[in-house]
């Protein structure tokens, strides 16, 4: 694969600069999420949201049942790729499982973390990139994906484009590869409430009707819903995908999806 040039965790020789080692290409999407990522100040409110030193004990336990639950789903020979990375704290635990695991996000300061993490922890494995949901057929189109994770409600930052963003990432994925997914659910919403409103979001609202939250400051602009079984069902169905199953836990589910066989 081409980017298994790096995987030894050893930048390109030229990586002089933090720019210099960022893998892929910008984004040309323009998507709901896309400007708190861009923006230092947005992107320093996002990243204490995905710390997992400030969630609080049900969102923690959320995230501990996923890890228990995603690691069902690898095989030691798997590539996977976690799209939207963040700052890299699920690339971390994917790491000793599957033989190589490809980081990507369109925030650069997010790359950037992501990329010290791997190196400062020798995850020779781990690969991190520039790269964008809605353009991984054409950055990965000769290697595609045996799972792709999609985690931390990350689809619920797209209202309105939900198929099209999973129908994007199918375009990454093998041909008996699988979407993985973390969503949350209605029992989610006290939980955030409480933990965005402790890290200090920006006119935090949760819009009944929407079943979303918002959160809109300098530099911030921030949108995250609520699933429900139902509404699962429809996007996956509407991006012409095929549910594989869907597990309900404390405060959200887990969500797998597969191409159609026809
Ligand atoms: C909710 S965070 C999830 C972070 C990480 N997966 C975690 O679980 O901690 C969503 C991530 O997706 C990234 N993102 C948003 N739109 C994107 C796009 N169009 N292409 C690639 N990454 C995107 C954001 O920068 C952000 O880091």
């Amino acid at each position: 694969m081409h980017f298994m040039k790096y995987i030894s965790g050893r930048l390109p020789p030229n990586s002089n600069t933090k720019q210099a080692r960022r893998r892929g290409f910008d984004t040309q999407t323009k998507s709901a999420s896309d400007y708190f990522t861009q923006t230092s100040i947005g992107s320093h409110i996002h990243t204490r949201a995905m710390d997992p030193a400030n969630r609080p004990p049900e969102i923690e336990k959320f995230h501990q049942q996923l890890k228990a639950w995603t690691v069902l789903h690898l095989k030691r020979e798997y590539c996977v790729l976690e799209a939207g990375c963040g700052t890299g704290a699920v690339l971390r635990w994917i790491s000793p499982e599957v033989k190589l695991v490809v980081g990507i996000d369109n925030a650069h300061l997010k790359v950037d973390e992501s990329q010290d993490m791997v190196l400062r922890e020798h995850l020779m494995n781990v690969q991190v990139m520039m790269g964008d949901f809605f353009h991984l057929h054409r950055q990965f189109e000769r290697h595609p994906f045996d799972v792709i994770c999609l985690y931390s409600n990350t689809l619920g930052n797209f209202p309105g484009m939900e198929a099209k963003l999973l129908r994007a990432l199918a375009k990454g994925l093998k041909k008996d590869g699988q979407i993985l997914l973390q969503l949350y659910g209605d029992k989610s919403i006290q939980p955030r409430w409480n933990f965005y409103s402790t890290i200090g979001w920006p006119n935090l609202r949760y819009n009944k009707d929407e079943k979303a939250f918002r959160a809109k400051g300098d530099g911030f602009d921030f949108v995250s819903l609520v699933f429900d079984e139902p509404k699962i069902c429809q996007i996956v169905n509407e991006a012409g995908l095929e549910l594989a199953e869907m597990k309900k836990v404390n405060i959200g589910y887990f969500v797998a999806v597969k191409q159609q066989v026809y």
